[in-house]
């Protein structure tokens, strides 16, 4: 056992290494007295939408609301479908739920553990309102294929980008990849506030329009109420410092994928180990580093003694959790049940150094090559 662990990801790290300008940012917006929305909100609205290269950014409270507000912006509700991965965080599923909304899961490509066209089209009825694709762990979906379907049967296609700030799909950044897509800054995402935020991206000047209006009680003027809204904006704090983390975004996705071909050179060839596969399409920020094993549980337990602390993303599918057991009871979803028995997320950031990711990657191989000695003998 060795006496210092490797976490899986170092948040306080972030802060520190930009501490002074996140200091001052926060001074400045104190004494400025401007607590929500307001001028810092705007700025990150559009510098943030320049950086993914849409229209329109729109500051919100969550990731989930900004799925659950692109959806109303939508109409989805009650008698809707929303076709979404079956194997996501179970906010993807959530948002759907909230408008009164079905979703209907979708198998992943076990590969790439992301939805394809393929599968979507399958699952399309008369009632499907909008086909919600997430970029799993920061690396996109197959989105000309996503895309092309949904506007050939007139379905709007959403992404779940929560995971894939500055990821991008053929050359283009998650963001700008259909028509309309949400993010999430919770703290140790790629681009994380400094507690609960997220944002709305797309080029569709109404769709923007009406979620400006509905994360406001759905009033543009003080106190003239348009639409039934929610109290859904982005605090002035969480913008200032997402403008000073939005500068080094790129810096950090590199730093991520700096380890991350540290551990696919490392762990390359391993018997039994499955790497994340990239497809040529893909340019992925690695929000997570994801394996699979058939012993995950027993591996995860040796690379803990080992010092090395892992994650599982995410140990039960939605449709297998306890909020869902009354609409998806009997529900079998193989592909995704088999990867939650077998994924583990090692440790990423971009403030792990790479000498750790070494040490990581030495781990995993000391543990499956026990792991698959044990179970030779
Ligand atoms: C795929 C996915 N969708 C949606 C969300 C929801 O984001 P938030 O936690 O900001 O509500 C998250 C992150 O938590 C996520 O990983």
């Amino acid at each position: 056992m060795s006496t210092s662990r490797i976490p899986f990801l170092d948040v306080p790290a972030a802060y520190a290494e930009l501490q002074e300008e996140l200091d001052a940012a926060a001074r400045s917006v104190m004494a400025s007295g401007q607590y929500i929305l307001g001028p810092e909100v705007t700025a990150f609205e559009e510098e943030f939408a320049a950086y993914c290269g849409a229209r329109h950014a729109i500051g919100v409270a969550s990731g989930l609301d900004a799925l659950r507000l692109i959806l109303l912006g939508y109409d989805v509700g009650p008698g809707d479908e929303v076709i979404v991965p079956s194997n996501t965080f179970i906010a993807t599923w959530l948002a759907v739920s909230q408008t009164g909304g079905t979703p209907v899961p979708v198998e992943p490509d076990p590969e790439t553990h992301n939805i394809t066209a393929t599968a979507v089209e399958a699952a399309i009825t008369p009632s499907t309102k909008a086909i919600m694709p997430v970029h799993l762990y920061g690396q996109p979906a197959d989105m000309t294929a996503l895309a092309a379907l949904g506007r050939e049967r007139g379905i709007p296609v959403i992404e779940d980008a929560a995971q894939a700030q500055g990821a991008r799909y053929q050359g283009r950044r998650a963001g700008a990849l259909a028509d309309a897509a949400g993010f999430s800054f919770y703290p140790g995402k790629n681009l994380g506030a400094l507690g609960d935020a997220g944002a709305v991206t797309t080029d569709d000047d109404a769709l923007a329009e009406r979620i400006r209006l509905l994360r406001n009680y759905g009033s543009k003027v003080k106190y003239h109420h348009d639409v039934l809204g929610l109290n859904s904006r982005l605090d002035s704090l969480q913008a200032a410092f997402l403008r000073i983390k939005l500068r080094h975004l790129d810096d950090w996705n590199d730093r991520r994928r700096a380890a991350a071909a540290r551990y696919v050179e490392r762990l390359a060839g391993v018997d039994e180990l499955t790497l994340p596969a990239v497809p040529e399409w893909a340019d992925p920020v690695w929000h997570l580093f994801v394996i699979r094993h058939p012993r995950r549980d027993e591996l995860q337990a040796r690379l803990g003694e080992a010092g090395v602390d892992t994650i599982i993303h995410y140990p039960i599918p939605p449709h297998l959790a306890t909020a869902y057991a009354a609409a998806f009871d009997g529900a079998h979803l193989p592909i995704a049940e088999r990867l939650a028995d077998e994924v583990l997320s090692l440790p990423m950031g971009p403030h792990l150094p790479l000498a750790d990711a070494d040490a990581v990657a030495d781990a995993v191989r000391t543990a499956v090559h026990a792991l698959n000695a044990g179970a030779a003998a």
